[in-house]
C-alpha cells in the first residue's frame, strides 16, 4: 500500500473524529478554544501534567459569578450531591453512588472464551471476548424485564499503541526525544479487526449488582470479518461490486461502529463513523469516486489493514469503501442473523440512530454526520411500526425519507428530503437514481443547502416533553464570517447543544422550531461566551457534549469527548443537565472518566435504577502526548485503569452505576 502516514499515524485514530479531522465540506453553504487553551496552558498545576503523580488537578465547587451570559437559576432539579471536577487516573462517582465495572475489554463472552491474556491476544480468543473502545450502549429487555436483558455495545475502533506491547519506543534523535512507531503484524491486525464491531451479552441484576450471563445463548460478538448483507436501495448498486462480491449486495464486516441505538421493535442498530481511517492506496487515475472519496477524506490510511487486506487498498479494491459508513441493523434474538446494512438511511459518517415512533405509526431517526461543517439529518420510514408483530418490522428500515437540516435565522428548521429527482438532485448534477444520492449523501445534501453544523453527534428525541437535543461538540475551524443562528460561535472550541421541536409535535413533519439550549466552556471566562445557569457550579460545567441519553423522568444527560488538562482542566464526564422551568441550562457533575478516556453510553435501564456508562480509551494520550510530554503507551501508561495491575494495561469497560441501598439514579 502506498504509506502516506506520519510516523505516529497510529496515535491518530483516537483523533480520526476530533476537531483536527479533514472537515472536508468544500461548500459555501452558510455556516476561542484559543483563549480557554492559554488560561489552562498557563495554571501552573497543568505544567508537565501528565505524571500520574502531578495530575490532581481539581477546581474548587465554588458558585460561579461572572457568567455574563448566563440564565438566573435557582438551583439544579436533581438532588445528587455534585461531583467534584478534576483530573486522575481513576474514574469517581458522585457521593453516595456505586460506579462497578461490568464488562472490560477482553473479558470471556461465551462459555469456552478464554480468558484474557495481554501478551498472547489472537483473533481467535478476541471474537470471544469483549472488543474494544466500547462507544454506544442499549439494552433490550428479556421477558420486558429492567433487570435482566441483552446488552448491546459497540466497539469503535482501536489503539494499538495502549494494547499491545512493542508498539512504541521513545529514541534519542539529533538530541531530542522521538517517537517511534513500529509497524503491526498481520496477527496484531486481525486482533484489532477482531476487537472492532459489537457484543450482544445476556447481562442480569442479582442482589443490585449486574452480572454478565457468560453462556447466554443470545450472546454474539460482531466484527469487521462478520458477514453482512446490503439492503434497500442501494444493494446490487454497480458502485458496489468488488472482485470478491460482484453482486453488490454482501459485505464483508463493520467499521468504527460509533453510537447507534435500539429499535421500537427490539433490533440493535450501528452507526458507522470514521470509515476514512482504514483505507489506504491511491485510486487508479481518474476514477469515478475520486471527489465521493474526497468529499468523506477516503482514503485516511491511519490503519494498517490495507497491507494485509486488498480490501482495505483502494489501488485493488476502489469499490470497497462505497460499501461502508451506512445503518447495520441487528437482530439480537437470532444470533446466527445476517446484519443489514440499511442503506435507505444514507451515506456518511453515522454518529448515531436514536429513534422515536411519531403519532402516525411511522419511526423517526435522528441521524448526525460527525465532521466539522457537516450535517444534521433524519429518516422517517415509510411503513408504520407493528406493535403486535415483530417480524413485520424487521424491513421498515429499507424504505422511507431521509432528511437533511436547513436551520433558519428566526428560529425555524426545515427538514429537506433527499429525494432523486427533487430539486437539485438530478441527472443534471450526476445522480442517476436514489442509490446515487444516497451513495453520496453528504453531496446531495451540499446541494440542497444544508446547513453546516459544528460536528453534529449524538441526537436525541425525548417522548417526554417532544423535544429533540442535538450534541454539536465543536469546530474550531469555524470563521467570524461563517458564524450563523444554529453554530453561533467562531472558533466553536466547546461546542453546544440545540433543542428542536417539530411542529404539531409530529416527529415526522418537515418543519420544527429550534433554540440553541445550552453553549458549553467555562462560563467564568466571558470571552467564552458559555450559557450555562448562574447556578451551575465550577463543576457543573463541561465542553465538547457529545452523547447523550433521556432518563424515564425525560430528564437531559450529557456525556463529552475532548475535554483535558489543556482543553478545560477536567476529564470528560457525565453531566445532568436541566432543560425545564427555572432551572434549564443547570448543569451538575455526576461521573468521571479516568485521564485519556472518552465518556460514551449513556444509557438508563428501564427502570433508571442504573445508568451504564462507556470508558472509551483511557489512558490514550490525546493531545497531551505532543511534543512528548507524556506519551501514553503500553509499557507507559497514564494509567492502568481498571485493574491497576502492572502486568495489565488499560482497558475499556462498560460501568454500571447503581445508587447505594438501591432506587432511582436521580429523583
Ligand atoms: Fe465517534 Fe463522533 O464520535
Ligand atoms: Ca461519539
Ligand atoms: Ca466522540
Amino acid at each position: 500500500m502506498t504509506d502516506h502516514r506520519s510516523p505516529d499515524a497510529r496515535f491518530r485514530t483516537s483523533l480520526l473524529e476530533e476537531n483536527d479531522g479533514p472537515a472536508t465540506n468544500p461548500t459555501d453553504n452558510r455556516t476561542m478554544g484559543e483563549i480557554i487553551a492559554s488560561r489552562f496552558s498557563r495554571r501552573g498545576f497543568l505544567k508537565g501534567s501528565l505524571a500520574v503523580s502531578a495530575i490532581a488537578a481539581t477546581v474548587s465547587p465554588l458558585a460561579l459569578v461572572s457568567a455574563d451570559n448566563a440564565r438566573a437559576a435557582e438551583g439544579s432539579a436533581f438532588s445528587f450531591d455534585e461531583l467534584e471536577a478534576g483530573i486522575d487516573d481513576k474514574h469517581h462517582v458522585a457521593p453516595g453512588y456505586d460506579a462497578d465495572v461490568l464488562l472490560r475489554w477482553g473479558d470471556p463472552l461465551f462459555a469456552d472464551s478464554p480468558e484474557f491474556d495481554p501478551t498472547k491476544q489472537s483473533a481467535e480468543a478476541q471474537l470471544k471476548q469483549f472488543g474494544y473502545n466500547n462507544d454506544y450502549v442499549g439494552y433490550i429487555p428479556i421477558d420486558g424485564s429492567a433487570e435482566h436483558g441483552l446488552l448491546v455495545v459497540n466497539h469503535e475502533y482501536t489503539n494499538s499503541h495502549l494494547m499491545f506491547p512493542g508498539i512504541v519506543k521513545i529514541v534519542d534523535k539529533d538530541g531530542k526525544k522521538a517517537l517511534e512507531v513500529a509497524p503491526l503484524s498481520k496477527e496484531q491486525v486481525d486482533v484489532e479487526m477482531a476487537a472492532h464491531g459489537g457484543t450482544i451479552v445476556e447481562i442480569r441484576k442479582d442482589g443490585g449488582k449486574w452480572q454478565v450471563v457468560r453462556d447466554g445463548k443470545l450472546n454474539r460478538r460482531i466484527s469487521s470479518n462478520t458477514e453482512m448483507a446490503l439492503s434497500g436501495p442501494v444493494a446490487g448498486h454497480d458502485r458496489l461490486k468488488t472482485s470478491a462480491d460482484p453482486s453488490g449486495t454482501k459485505v464483508i464486516g463493520t467499521l468504527n461502529n460509533c453510537a447507534g441505538g435500539v429499535t421500537p421493535w427490539g433490533t440493535y442498530v450501528m452507526a458507522e463513523e470514521n470509515i476514512h481511517g482504514y483505507f489506504s492506496g491511491e485510486l487508479p487515475a481518474d476514477h469515478k469516486e475520486a471527489a465521493n472519496y474526497k468529499r468523506l477524506g477516503i482514503p485516511e490510511g491511519a490503519y494498517e489493514w490495507g497491507a494485509h487486506y486488498d480490501r482495505f487498498d483502494l489501488a485493488k479494491e476502489p469499490n470497497e469503501a462505497n460499501r461502508f459508513g451506512w445503518i447495520v441493523e441487528v437482530d439480537v434474538n437470532d444470533p446466527t442473523s445476517t446484519p443489514r446494512k440499511r442503506t435507505a438511511m444514507g451515506r456518511f459518517k453515522h454518529e448515531g440512530a436514536e429513534s422515536i415512533v411519531a403519532k402516525d405509526g411511522r419511526v423517526v431517526f435522528y441521524l448526525g454526520d460527525d465532521e466539522r461543517f457537516d450535517y444534521v439529518y433524519k429518516f422517517a420510514t415509510k411503513g408504520t411500526f407493528n406493535p403486535n408483530d415483530r417480524a413485520a418490522n424487521m424491513n421498515l428500515l429499507d424504505d422511507g425519507t431521509l432528511h437533511v437540516a436547513k436551520f433558519a435565522e428566526d428560529g425555524s428548521v426545515e427538514w429537506l428530503p433527499i429525494v432523486f429527482g427533487q430539486g437539485p438532485l438530478t441527472a443534471e448534477n450526476g445522480f442517476a437514481d436514489q442509490a446515487d444520492v444516497l451513495i453520496e449523501t453528504r453531496r446531495a445534501a451540499d446541494l440542497l443547502g444544508a446547513t453546516k453544523m459544528d460536528r453534529p453527534e449524538d441526537i436525541q428525541p425525548n417522548a417526554g416533553n417532544g423535544k429533540v437535543y442535538v450534541m454539536l461538540t465543536n469546530n474550531s475551524k469555524r470563521k467570524a464570517e461563517q458564524v450563523d443562528a444554529a453554530n453561533p460561535r467562531a472558533e466553536n472550541a466547546f461546542g453546544h447543544i440545540i433543542e428542536i421541536v417539530e411542529d404539531g409535535g409530529d416527529f415526522t413533519a418537515t418543519k420544527g422550531k429550534w433554540e440553541v439550549l445550552l453553549k458549553c466552556g467555562d462560563p467564568s471566562v466571558a470571552e467564552v461566551g458559555a450559557t450555562f445557569s448562574t447556578a451551575t457550579t465550577a463543576n457543573g460545567w463541561f465542553g465538547m457534549p457529545d452523547n447523550c441519553a433521556v432518563d424515564s423522568a425525560g430528564r437531559l444527560w450529557v456525556a463529552t469527548d475532548g475535554q483535558g488538562p489543556k482543553a478545560t482542566g477536567r476529564t470528560d464526564g457525565l453531566w445532568a443537565v436541566d432543560t425545564e422551568g427555572s432551572a434549564r441550562a443547570t448543569s451538575k457533575l455526576f461521573f468521571r472518566v479516568p485521564i485519556g478516556a472518552e465518556m460514551c453510553g449513556p444509557l438508563f435501564a428501564p427502570d433508571d435504577q442504573t445508568a451504564f456508562v462507556a470508558v472509551q480509551h483511557p489512558g490514550d494520550g490525546g493531545e497531551d502526548w505532543e511534543p512528548f510530554g507524556r506519551p501514553s503507551y503500553y509499557e507507559d501508561l497514564s494509567t492502568r485503569w481498571p485493574d491497576f495491575k502492572p502486568d495489565m494495561p488499560v482497558r475499556p469497560s462498560v460501568v454500571a452505576i447503581t445508587k447505594q441501598g438501591g432506587g432511582k439514579i436521580a429523583v
